[in-house]
Order: C-alpha cells, then sequence, then structure tokens
C-alpha cells in the first residue's frame, strides 16, 4: 500500500514538473531577451530585494506592479546596471542579455545601458538643447559613425509619437515642450541609439491622461520592436499595455519579492495569490 501511495505522489510530482514545463513554453513564446535568475539585491546591510527570477521574452511588454517600496525601481535598474552607480548597493544572482551575463567582468555598462535603455519617472531632456540635439546626444556615447541624422530625428521622434507635434520647431529648445512631450522626446533619445529594450519606471506618473495615453500607444508600437519593462502604479495601464505582469510585495521590514507572475490576462483575471487579486482590486497599495 505504501509502495502504491509513494509510487502515485512520485508519478504525480513528475507530471506537476511536467506541467509547469508545459506552461513555462506557452508563456515565453519565442525567444528570451533579457532574464533575472535569482537576484537579490542589498543596500548596505539592508536586503530589499529577495531572489528575483524572471525572463523577458522578446518584443513582449511586461509590467511591474506592487505597493510603494517593494523594490520595483531597484528591480529594473539592475537590468542596466544602473543599480549600481548607489553607493553601497551590492548584488546577487544573474542578469542575462540575449543570454549573456551582463555583469560579466568584460561587459561595459556604457554599452549595456546604450541597448537596454531608461525612460524615467520625470522627463528628463537636456532643457536648453534643441529638439533635434536631444534625440542624437546619446549617438556620440555609443560611438556609432552614423551620418543619415535628419532620418534618425525622424524616425525616432516618429515611433515615439511626437512628430507630427515637433517636426517644424526640432531648433527649438527641449525645455519648451509639455511634460508629455518631453517624456516622448526622451524615449526617441534612448530609440536612437537602437536599444533592444527599453525599462521605464513609471513614465506616465508624471503625465496628464492625454499625454499618458500617448505614450501608451508608443509602447504598444515600439513593441513590434523592441522588448518593454514598464512599472506601474495604474493598474488600467498595466491591462493595456502589458503581455505579462510580475506582482511584488514586501512585508514590514523585509526584502521585496515577486508573489506572482504571468500572462497580464490571468494576474488580472485569475490570479493565483489572494494578495495578488486583492492588489490588483484596489485593496490595498
Ligand atoms: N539609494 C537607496 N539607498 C538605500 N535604500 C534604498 C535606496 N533606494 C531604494 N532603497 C530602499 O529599497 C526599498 C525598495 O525601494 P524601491 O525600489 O524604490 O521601491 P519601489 O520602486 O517599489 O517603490 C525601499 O525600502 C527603499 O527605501
Ligand atoms: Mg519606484
Amino acid at each position: 500500500m505504501d509502495s502504491v501511495q509513494t509510487a502515485t505522489q512520485e508519478m504525480m510530482k513528475s507530471m506537476s514538473e511536467l506541467e509547469v514545463e508545459v506552461d513555462k513554453s506557452k508563456a515565453h513564446v519565442g525567444a528570451i531577451e533579457m532574464e533575472a535568475k535569482n537576484v537579490s539585491v542589498w543596500f548596505g546591510k539592508r536586503k530589499v530585494l529577495e531572489d528575483v527570477n524572471m525572463a523577458f521574452p522578446k518584443n513582449s511588454v511586461t509590467a511591474l506592479i506592487g505597493p510603494s517600496g517593494c523594490g520595483k525601481s531597484t528591480f529594473i535598474r539592475t537590468l542596466n546596471r544602473l543599480h549600481e552607480l548607489i553607493p553601497g548597493a551590492a548584488l546577487a544572482g544573474e542578469v542575462l542579455y540575449e543570454g549573456n551575463d551582463i555583469y560579466a567582468q568584460n561587459v561595459d555598462p556604457v554599452h549595456i545601458r546604450l541597448s537596454i535603455g531608461m525612460v524615467f519617472q520625470k522627463p528628463n531632456p537636456f532643457p536648453s538643447m534643441t529638439i533635434r540635439g536631444n534625440v542624437l546626444s546619446g549617438l556620440k556615447l555609443s560611438g556609432m559613425k552614423r551620418s543619415d541624422h535628419d532620418d534618425i530625428v525622424e524616425q525616432t521622434l516618429t515611433s515615439a509619437g511626437l512628430w507630427k507635434e515637433v517636426k517644424d520647431r526640432l531648433n527649438a529648445h527641449a525645455g519648451e515642450l509639455s511634460g508629455g512631450q518631453q517624456q516622448r522626446l526622451v524615449i526617441a533619445r534612448a530609440l536612437a541609439v537602437n536599444p533592444h529594450v527599453l525599462l521605464m519606471d513609471e513614465p506616465c506618473s508624471a503625465l496628464d491622461p492625454a499625454s499618458t495615453l500617448k505614450i501608451e500607444e508608443t509602447i504598444r508600437q515600439l513593441s513590434k520592436d523592441i522588448t518593454i519593462i514598464i512599472v506601474t502604479h495604474n493598474m488600467q495601464q498595466a491591462v493595456r499595455v502589458s503581455d505579462y505582469t510580475a506582482f511584488f510585495l514586501a512585508e514590514e521590514n523585509k526584502p521585496g519579492y515577486v508573489v506572482e507572475q504571468g500572462a497580464t490576462t490571468e494576474i488580472f483575471g485569475n490570479p493565483q495569490d489572494e494578495r495578488t487579486l486583492d492588489y490588483v482590486n484596489g485593496r490595498f497599495g
């Protein structure tokens, strides 16, 4: 009897492992662009992120959601090595980009940050530089020698959904643009160096609803060609723009961790964890 039970348990165990495998392959159709493996983070002695594992399929949009302070910004910064610029910051685990560890010794962080661009909450163009100058400002740093500057300016501003609004004043100062336009300008600036990944940390939280919708449209368009990872506090936004969602949480004085992740339709429509259900329905955070 015992041995039958054991055998059954063994069989069920291997079946559930099999299911997990099948599920994984379904959730990650296509190649994986980036992957975080067992990422933990410390500031000084304080651990703020615990063992995050996440895969980002090529040309998909992943939303990172969760209450303030649970480590979303910290996590997204580990994905292009901005994290290491913070004094006292430490990291364990691996971040793979196109299969290679971005923290490997021979990797130049400057090039990583060009391939894996970042857009912040507060738009940060160079205000006294022209619109055109802003778009092209990353190219020099990248060492890319391209002469088709006019094309780059038009293409990237078009992709960022800003071209029509600024095409007749490319030599105006970026500081003259509205907040929403400035945010689209820094997206164009990031795109000018041909990134494969764009990280966005609450890119719309300082913007009005109309600008927010423009950025969301831009995100959907961009995701045909690049992989996007976006932190958002706006649940409707996560549903509108993302294919995958990861829900982060941190209990008081404990490091943040991922409670649940998967297809956005599942996380919002059929979450497995009660805390996810409560969060996506606005019951806390
Ligand atoms: N530069 C820093 N130095 C020390 N602690 C930090 C720093 N940045 C963030 N933290 C801490 O790390 C935790 C996660 O913060 P953060 O990643 O900003 O969360 P979120 O983006 O989810 O609001 C918080 O407890 C925060 O206080
Ligand atoms: Mg944050």
